[in-house]
């Protein structure tokens, strides 16, 4: 078994998760690598310290720098607010370093390329947590459709919804709420919530050739938490868009964040020929399955509950009918990586595949804009 010395940075939401992940990996998976937790970096000294001492980091650093610089690190994972994604996996890769990344990949397209080029040039392993592919029953979803269970598709539809940002007193910035603040998190709700739909959709269902998009600010002005001021909101709080498949299918993907009485409802749909699925975050574990080719007197939808030793990564956890959750996505990713690194055969979304999700992401805002379609901007 291979060492793998970890740099973790930030010790926010999305650090935990990772973290997380690390610790359960060797105790579920035979992974060739061993993660140890070298150091973890964070701006906030005091947060770090307390993460260090909680999951075990053998060291802190205040300054993203000088943990991707260190020697002693073989793999970078960046869990930062998204303006710094691209300035930190750049410098990462520069440095030789294994890149892990969470979502979305940048603040934009044209960043993202860079960040692209520089994996690429650099050579070094580098993914995308774009973790609500590697949900046992979304994985089991793609194995269908891979399986041509669906036929020609039709349908896709997909939908985000939360309700935390309604009230107008929700400061700006600062730690979780830098989502609102349009410098730091690149845009609102289509960047955070349907870059996870549209990373999805891609996976199952092939590109996204072209957008419609409306998008809307429903509250203008909010007082931001570092400066004090209160400051115009550019983020969008709600994103409806239509958009067209390569394969002829159409789609419709909708998220806000004003959707009262919904947490993180993040449910998929597809209509193919011969079958349908539907997934529902909220009951993770099942699959809904329509096939139209069984027989009138027992055609109907199916929920399977993905649980079984044969269901994707189920045979890793505990026995048939038991349930994982949220944070085992996590441990999956990290997985399925590090089985890519060590077979030479990428996991993805890697940061090229996770490109191309980022220029859908443009081609809605743009849409938002022009109030026209917009062509999606396709990775050469
Ligand atoms: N995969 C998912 O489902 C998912 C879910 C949530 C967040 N995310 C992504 O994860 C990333 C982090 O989000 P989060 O929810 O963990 O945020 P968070 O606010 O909970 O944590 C961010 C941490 O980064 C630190 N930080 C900020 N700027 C820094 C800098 N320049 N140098 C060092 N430390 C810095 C903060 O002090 C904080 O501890 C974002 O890109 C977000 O889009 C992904």
């Amino acid at each position: 078994m291979k060492t793998l010395n970890v740099g973790l940075l930030g010790c926010g939401f999305m650090g935990r998760t990772h973290a997380n992940a690390y610790r359960r990996l060797p105790n579920f998976f035979d992974s060739e690598y061993q993660p140890v937790l070298k150091a973890i970096g964070d701006v906030n000294a005091e947060k770090a310290k307390a993460f260090a001492q909680r999951w075990g980091f053998e060291s802190i650093e205040t300054d993203w720098r000088k943990l991707v610089e260190r020697e002693d690190i073989d793999l970078v994972d960046i869990c930062l607010p998204n303006n710094v994604h691209a300035e930190v996996a750049i410098a990462a890769a520069k440095a030789g370093k294994m890149i892990i990344c969470e979502k979305p990949l940048a603040m934009n397209g044209q960043q993202g390329a860079l960040m692209v080029k520089a994996v690429e040039k650099a050579g070094v392993p580098n993914f995308i947590s774009y973790n609500y592919r590697r949900f046992p029953a979304v994985t089991l979803a793609k194995k269908l459709i891979d399986e041509g269970k669906l036929g020609r598709v039709f349908h896709y539809r997909a939908k985000f919804l939360q309700d935390w940002t309604i009230s107008k007193d929700l400061p700006q910035g600062g730690d979780a709420l830098w989502r609102l603040d349009v410098k730091v998190a690149g845009s609102g709700v289509t960047g955070d919530l349907l870059a996870h739909c549209i990373d999805t959709a891609i996976w199952l269902n092939g590109p996204i050739t072209e957008v419609c998009a409306m998008t809307e600010t429903f509250i203008k002005e909010r007082k931001h938490q570092l400066t004090g001021k209160v400051e115009k909101v550019g983020i969008d709080d709600a994103c409806a868009f239509l958009a067209r498949f390569a394969n002829g299918s159409l789609a419709t993907f909708e998220s806000t964040r004003y959707a009262r009485g919904h947490k993180a409802l993040y449910t998929f749909e597809i209509n193919g020929e011969h079958a349908s699925i539907f997934w529902d975050l909220h009951d993770s574990h099942r699959l809904q399955y329509f096939e139209h080719r069984d027989p009138g007197y027992i055609r109907g939808w199916r929920s399977i509950h993905v649980t079984d030793g044969d269901h994707p990564y189920m045979n890793k956890w505990w026995v048939p009918g038991l349930t994982i959750g949220y944070e085992h996505s996590f441990v999956h990713q990290l997985a399925d990586f590090l089985e890519g690194v060590a077979t030479g055969k990428p996991a993805s979304p890697t940061f090229r595949d996770a490109l191309q999700t980022q220029y859908v992401c443009d081609a809605v805002l743009a849409s938002g804009q022009s109030r026209k379609w917009e062509k999606v901007k396709a990775v050469k």
